[in-house]
């Protein structure tokens, strides 16, 4: 597409260059628009706006297609670890034997965490969510890390990025293990990524815990499936945070907190809540009824996506992966996942789902999951931000690496007060004040 766009307006006519995509829809540059014509663009949310250029991962929509730098997501779930994932998404390419068996020493050997770092978690009260405690670990890192903040220093980000991703697990660890009042387990070297995640959650110190090799498996593969998604809330919230400058483990810290949120990645929780709510079929048709009936806040949770107007395919793998968990674990009747599946065939034949083309999505089915793992509710999105880590890291680093980059500075559309006289205190009429 080489058509030549341009915004005419009584200021005079700007030629709005072209950026050719790879793949997927090109953007028009509209950095000058200001500048020539004097007006902002308004998109709130973004549904319009490319804030980057990216060579990280790949989605139409459309097609329910999901790339990481260019290959298909139910490949590499199929084919891959999710370290061998990581290395892709940080390296641009599939590594070579001896490259993925460096990359992982280089993880295995980064997962101790300062033992300061562990008392921290004592000042928590041992109800607080595991993604508050998370947020408040990750942030903490920035501390114990201070040589990170020079951001374009290569062997810095290369470290940031070992660190973040081998001590993450760790950090979830704890926050699992003060929640259910049990003793932090420190790492174990000799397991690999999802099953010294699995035993330090599950292992106590009184008794021997062997880690399943199928949960583990479903593990790494969930965590392929969600370790990157272009520039979704969380990974943009990582960007424009590091955009200015903070140390990466701070704007790692706020990647958290915004997949903290239900509609992001505290559906998988959300899901599990809304199923219990529903508790039996013969409620569905209440259910769908109120997330159709827009004066009821009420949504279906893991339903719907921003950019999927079709099937989410890593809800495909999921789903085909749900029904071999539960079988392993003895669940298949598992009346949770029994009410998910009608559920979501009754929403995939009802008109209202049909036409804002609603799909279930990610989250539908992993929360089932990792309930049926042993895991509780509250631990789910820290499962999630463990993976999604790996895409916050590689957009990182691609953002500080590219010369475009610019701190992320949105404007505004003004609509409060124009200018007005002030009144002194004693002259307020209290009448007129708005409470
Ligand atoms: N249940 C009922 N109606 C829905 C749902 C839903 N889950 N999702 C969207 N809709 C409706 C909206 O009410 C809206 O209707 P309208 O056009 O009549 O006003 C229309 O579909 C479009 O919805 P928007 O909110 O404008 O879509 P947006 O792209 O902003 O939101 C989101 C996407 C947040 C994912 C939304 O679909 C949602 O809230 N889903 C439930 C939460 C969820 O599962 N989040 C996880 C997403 S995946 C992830 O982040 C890992």
């Amino acid at each position: 597409m080489t058509d030549q766009y341009s915004l005419k307006s009584p200021r005079g006519e700007t030629v709005l260059p072209w950026i050719q995509a790879s793949e997927g829809p090109g953007a028009l540059d509209i950095r000058k628009i200001y500048e020539k014509q004097g007006v902002f663009t308004y998109d709130p949310g973004f549904a319009s706006t490319s804030s980057c250029k990216s060579a990280i991962t790949f989605i139409d929509g459309e097609h329910g297609i999901l790339r990481y730098r260019g290959y298909p997501i139910d490949e590499l779930a199929e084919k891959s670890t999710f370290l061998e994932v990581a290395y892709l998404l940080l390296h641009g390419e599939l590594p070579t034997k001896e490259q993925l068996e460096g990359f992982v020493h280089s993880i295995t050997y980064h997962s101790m965490v300062h033992e300061s770092l562990k008392t921290f978690f004592q000042g928590f009260h041992y109800d607080a969510h595991p993604m508050a405690m998370l947020t408040a670990g990750v942030g903490s890192l920035s501390a114990f890390y201070p040589r990170s903040i020079n951001i374009y220093d290569r062997q810095e980000q290369q470290v940031f990025a070992q660190r973040i991703i081998a001590k993450l697990p760790t950090i979830a660890a704890c926050a699992y293990k003060h929640s259910v009042g049990q003793p932090f387990v420190y790492p174990r070297n000799d397991l690999d990524y999802c099953s010294n995640l699995l035993y330090m959650m599950f292992a106590v110190p009184c008794e021997n815990y062997e880690v399943d090799e199928v949960t583990a498996r479903a593990l790494d593969m969930l965590f392929i499936l969600h370790a990157d998604h272009e520039q979704n809330a969380s990974t943009s919230t990582v960007r424009l945070a590091g955009s200015s400058g903070t140390n990466p483990y701070a704007a790692i810290a706020a990647g958290i907190a915004c997949l903290w949120g239900p509609s992001h990645g505290g559906a998988n929780e959300a899901v599990i809540h809304m199923l219990e709510e529903i508790g039996d079929r013969s409620q569905i048709k209440k259910y769908i009824d109120k997330a159709k009936d827009k004066s009821d806040n009420f949504r279906l949770m893991g339903f719907g996506h921003r950019v999927y107007k079709n099937y989410d395919p890593r809800a495909t793998v999921i789903r085909k992966m749900c029904h071999k968990v539960l079988q392993r674990l003895g669940k298949e009747n598992d009346p949770l996942f029994e009410l998910a599946i009608e559920l979501e065939q009754i929403a995939l034949n009802d008109p209202y789902f049909q036409e804002k083309k609603l799909y279930p999505n990610v989250d539908f089915y992993s929360g089932i999951i990792y309930q049926a793992l042993g895991l509780r509710p509250s631990i789910f999105t820290v499962m999630f931000a463990i993976a999604r880590c790996v895409g916050w890291v590689a957009h990182w680093q691609e953002m500080v690496n590219d010369p475009d980059h610019r701190i992320g500075r949105p404007r505004q559309i003004y609509t409060g007060a124009q200018q007005r006289q002030y009144v002194p205190l004693e002259q307020r009429d209290t009448k007129a004040s708005p409470d």
